[in-house]
């Protein structure tokens, strides 16, 4: 897609927290002097992230990508292309930041009934992401797919993810027995050097393999072959996906809060943490947006969540993320958002124009509760409610922001995303925690090894046996 600068202001992305501060909150609300007290940790922060941006040893390479990856989009577009032609199905077999990245922009920038639409008015094959090892689902998916007409992109950065690897197994078995070449229908998308997908590649003759960079987390990999070809598949402008985020990155240069907005959601976060706002709602009022609350989710538990500082003095700090949906949580949550403890952030993601409008049509004229909504549009009734919850949070005295999108699009979900990410990566040099490490979940990943009896494990598999359940505690 060619965008003009009048096209990308027109496009642009835009923070708004006014509901953030005293000014409307009383009391409640961050006042000028305490986010003027804060600018110089902004600073900080900023100074940070820029100084090591594309540092592969400190997991940072994920900044550069809307830049460096001229070849490898190429390279991914043409094989797109072939997998559109060839196949009727294209699985993704990955979990945590090797899934809900492609789940989102899936989501976001497809048909919301992709799968259900007849061949002819879809571009792209069927599209499912298996981040679960549920023996129901991967039952339930293998009853749906013709293997033989299917691709599947196993996506793991180390290969030794215990989740992916069985479904790898599984589907390598499954393709065997229906008399087809494994390597045929398989893509890795793995480490360059490392990874046990490189040494599978190799045992299999020779699989489609892309690179998931050294300097590139999962949570930080959207914006990478992780995340582009599935993207590319499903007929997604993955440049003008890069070209946003790029945008974004332009528009978050200034070290000065007020002409950042990555920065200035990150300082407001970081306040609100500081204040004993421990949950960070996500709200999206669009179907199209839903799974980008998953994939912030663990973007920013992951990132945030550390029990130690990079001094190595001890902390535990982080924000719980919450996914809610716009209205449908109306319903459900804003209850407890509105009258429960003074807990939380609330971030809405809201659109200036739905792709589609919804005309309501006139009727029920003697029920004036129902005939005022005839010659309105679903769009403005969605807008509305997202403004009347915003004023309604605002009214009790609950921090809210917004986010607004012009519309949903490749060039405005590559801005949100690399919003999230600059902010989560601003957030953790205030805390001055490590952003990129997830230590948290290995426990449970040797735990499990543990217990399936991986060679190694026995003294931890002891300790999970004398610490089984105690009969006693049992009701
Ligand atoms: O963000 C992360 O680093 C994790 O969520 C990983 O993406 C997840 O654990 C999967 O790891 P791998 O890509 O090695 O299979």
């Amino acid at each position: 897609m060619k965008l003009s600068e009048a096209m990308r202001k027109e496009l642009r992305i835009t923070v708004d927290y006014t509901n953030m501060t005293d000014r409307l909150l009383g009391d409640k609300g961050i006042s000028a002097k305490t986010l003027e007290g804060h600018r110089k940790l902004a600073r900080a922060a900023h100074a940070y992230v820029s100084e090591n941006r594309g540092k592969d040893e400190l997991f940072m390479g994920w900044t550069e990508l809307p830049y460096n990856q001229g070849e490898v989009v190429e390279d991914i577009l043409a094989t797109a292309k072939l997998i559109r032609r060839k196949f009727d199905a294209f699985v993704v077999l990955g979990i945590g930041g090797s899934a809900l990245g492609p789940s989102m922009a899936f989501t976001a920038l497809c048909h919301l009934h992709h799968n259900e639409l007849p061949r002819s008015k879809r571009r792209a094959p069927r599209f499912y992401v298996e981040d679960n090892i549920d023996p129901v689902r991967m039952k339930a998916l293998l009853d749906i797919i013709d293997v033989r007409k299917t691709c599947f992109n196993v996506i793991s950065k180390s290969g030794a993810t215990s989740e992916t690897m069985a479904q790898y197994l599984i589907i390598t078995d499954a393709l065997k027995k229906a008399g087809v070449n494994p390597k045929e229908h398989l893509i890795f998308t793995t480490d360059a050097a490392r990874g046990n997908l490189v040494k599978l590649s190799k045992e299999l003759g020779g699989v489609k393999s892309y690179v998931l960079g050294d300097g590139v987390g999962g949570r930080f990999s959207e914006l990478s072959p992780v995340g582009l070809l599935p993207a590319a598949v499903l007929g997604i402008d993955i440049k003008t996906l890069l070209k946003g985020a790029a945008y974004m990155d332009k528009l978050c240069k200034s070290a000065d809060f007020r002409k950042n907005p990555a920065l200035m959601c990150a300082t407001l976060q970081y306040i609100a943490m500081n204040d004993g706002k421990n949950v960070s709602v996500l709200m999206p009022y669009s179907d199209n947006l839903r799974y980008v609350s998953d994939w912030y989710a663990q973007l920013w538990a992951e990132s945030l969540g550390k029990n130690v500082t990079l001094d190595g003095e001890p902390c535990h700090v982080g924000q719980t993320p919450v996914k809610a949906l716009g209205v449908t949580d109306q319903h459900s949550q804003v209850q407890l958002y509105t009258e429960g403890p003074y807990d939380k952030v609330v971030t809405f993601l809201s659109v200036g124009s739905y792709a589609e409008k919804g005309e309501i049509p006139h009727g029920a004229e003697g029920i004036p509760d129902v005939s005022f909504l005839g010659g309105h549009t679903l769009e403005e009734l969605i807008q509305a409610e997202n403004k009347a919850t915003a004023y309604a949070l605002t009214k009790a005295g609950r921090l809210n922001y917004t986010i607004l999108l012009p519309a949903v699009n490749a060039f405005t979900l590559g801005q949100l995303l690399f919003l999230f990410e600059l902010q989560t990566a601003y957030t953790g040099a205030m805390l001055r925690i490590d952003t990129y490490n997830q230590p948290g979940v290995e426990a449970g990943k040797k735990a499990t090894f543990a217990l399936l009896g991986k060679p190694g494990y026995d003294l931890m598999k002891r300790d999970l046996d004398r610490a089984a359940s105690d009969p006693d505690c049992i009701v």
